[in-house]
């Protein structure tokens, strides 16, 4: 029986989920088809006249001047596509990353950092990302928990660690008496990756001096980094969070030395809940400490 239009839709949205794509980059849609063949036209067009050593003719001599080409045709200009997000290409990563220690360091408060980042085009994830994910609880705590990236439904929010995992990281929390009023959140990349992908070693380093300068200014007496990308960006860590989790070390915040802990994710503990028991010890541990902590000077 032959597929009407409805049911070939159907099923091409049925892939997609099934894979994994869960948000849409832009309002309006956007004819691929159309798009990809005009691209493709203007690409054969501009590929540059390079004769390779391996392409020439053997009669060819290597040194002779390649003959003059003929000029291309012209494509046909593309058909105007709705804009799916800034068209502005970032900077090359090193360029970003040197732009981004410049603009963290300008930041002299929590709030100007935001701001700061809410306008930096550096990071290639801001443009798939729906917001920026800064913080959430109080920047006055003396315990800040960092992660790795935001999720779904952090993206949704704009604030870290509010889906599945947030939740399991609260009654984590509130078990040894805290809540987002006792402790600062944010997390090393602050905007999500699309489909929650790792975030890449470039645009680990283009967020670091944002991450860094949040917890100098936020100035916490302990830090604890949620997972294995948190604790190896934040804390050097070489090993895996399995060996890692439990050791405590310092980490320089640029004013100071305070005391840093990395734990499992709690990503990591709703897939694998036998690490709970490592992470209640972790958290008896973050407990402890914080209770021989000398009392804050004013
Ligand atoms: N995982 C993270 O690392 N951070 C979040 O904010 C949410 C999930």
């Amino acid at each position: 029986m032959p597929l009407n239009e409805l049911d070939i839709f159907a099923d091409i949205l049925a892939f997609h989920v099934e894979a994994g794509v869960d948000a849409a980059l832009g309002e309006a849609p956007i004819d691929r088809f159309k798009e990809s063949a005009a691209e493709a036209s203007a690409r054969a067009a501009a590929r540059p006249a390079a004769v390779t050593p391996a392409a020439r003719p053997a009669s060819v001599p290597q040194n002779a001047q390649p003959a003059p080409r003929p000029e291309p045709r012209r494509p046909a200009p593309p058909p105007p596509a709705a804009p799916m997000m800034s068209t502005a290409a970032p900077p090359p990563p090193d360029v970003a990353t040197v732009e981004a220690r410049e603009a963290a360091m300008s930041a002299p408060t929590l709030e100007a950092l935001r701001t700061i980042l809410e306008g930096f085009d550096g990071c290639p994830l801001k443009h798939t990302a729906t917001r920026l994910v800064f913080s959430d609880g109080n920047p006055q705590a003396r315990l800040m928990f960092v992660g790795e990236a935001p999720g779904r439904d952090e993206d949704i929010e704009g604030k870290p660690f509010v889906g599945r995992s947030g939740k399991l990281l609260d009654r984590m929390m509130a078990a040894i008496g805290l809540d987002r009023t006792s402790a600062y959140i944010a997390n090393v990349v602050p905007w999500r990756p699309p489909g929650n992908r790792t975030p890449t070693p470039q645009e680990t380093a283009i967020c670091l001096p944002f991450i860094r300068r949040q917890i100098e200014l936020a100035n916490p007496d302990m830090l604890v980094c949620l997972g294995g990308p948190s604790a190896q960006t934040l804390l050097g860590i070489k090993d895996g969070i399995t060996k890692a989790r439990g050791r405590w070390g310092q980490y320089d915040t640029g004013t100071r030395t305070i005391p840093a802990l990395a734990t499992f994710h709690p990503a990591y503990l709703l897939r694998t809940p036998l690490g709970k028991r490592m992470a209640w010890r972790d958290f008896l541990a973050i407990s402890k400490a914080l209770g021989e902590l000398p009392a804050r000077s004013t």
